[in-house]
């Protein structure tokens, strides 16, 4: 499993940092004319603000139980409902095809292998209406960033120390008390590929969540598709 669920007690503390997709991801849903799914919805740190802008129920698809007890305990204090799922992405499964699916914070690297990913971008395009969207972001691989940081402690913003396999594309980040989170990698074309044997089509690649153009210095992909 990529995701231990050690992880998850440390989980606000270390996505703390991110806040800029929140608007984004927000601004998707108030356009969808739908149902809304998070694929990966860890503690609900994204869903609960789309809930709170468009009135509309969630669904949340995570594999971690502890996850989803996170995010059913904000919900209530937020005074929202969310309808959390237990369950893998790669089996998405949903009643009423979607408006909108997506999955923010490089949800999809914890995915193994493209194998993994196609049977996931397969069940997307199953669960969106037509002229539904998908939208997700992802690091762009760096391998001078994964050299620089590979095997050194660091602090912030909890104690851990980054693995880097050169051969898997992947990263282990494990904090000091053991408990791992892995990313593999990918690459644009990977991305790219994944829509096309999906059916999917590319709206739009930004290089950032203001809609920043992707460009050869872009460090993240911002992906929206469309059924
Ligand atoms: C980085 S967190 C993202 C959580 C949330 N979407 C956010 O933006 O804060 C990754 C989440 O992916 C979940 N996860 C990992 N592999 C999964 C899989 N195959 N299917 C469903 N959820 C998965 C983990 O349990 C964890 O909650």
């Amino acid at each position: 499993m990529s995701w231990d669920d050690a992880f998850s007690n440390r989980y606000d503390e270390w996505s703390a940092v991110m806040t800029a997709d929140v608007d984004f991801y927000v601004e998707l849903a108030r356009e969808a004319r739908g149902p809304l799914v998070e694929l990966a919805i860890g503690n609900g740190r994204v869903a609960i603000p789309v809930a709170q802008a468009t009135g509309q129920r969630v669904v949340g698809i995570d594999s971690s139980a502890a996850m989803l007890e996170q995010a059913r305990a904000r919900a209530a204090e937020a005074g929202i409902e969310l309808d959390l799922r237990e369950g893998d992405m790669r089996d998405l499964a949903i009643d009423e095809p979607a408006a909108l699916i997506y999955c923010p914070f490089r949800a999809l690297l914890h995915l193994p292998t493209w194998a993994d990913r196609r049977r996931t971008f397969e069940r997307v395009a199953a669960s969106l209406r037509p002229g539904g969207r998908f939208a997700w972001n992802a690091f762009a691989f760096d391998h001078h960033f994964a050299a620089r940081v590979e095997g050194v402690h660091n602090d912030e913003p909890v104690p851990h120390t980054v693995r880097y396999s050169v051969g898997d594309n992947r990263i282990d980040i494990v904090l000091d008390d053991g408990a791992k989170s892995t990313l593999w990698w990918a690459t644009k074309n990977e991305w790219l590929g994944l829509l096309d044997v999906a059916g999917l089509e590319v709206e739009a690649l930004y290089g950032g969540f203001a809609g920043e153009p992707f460009d050869d210095d872009s460090r993240e992909y911002v992906f929206v598709a469309r059924r």
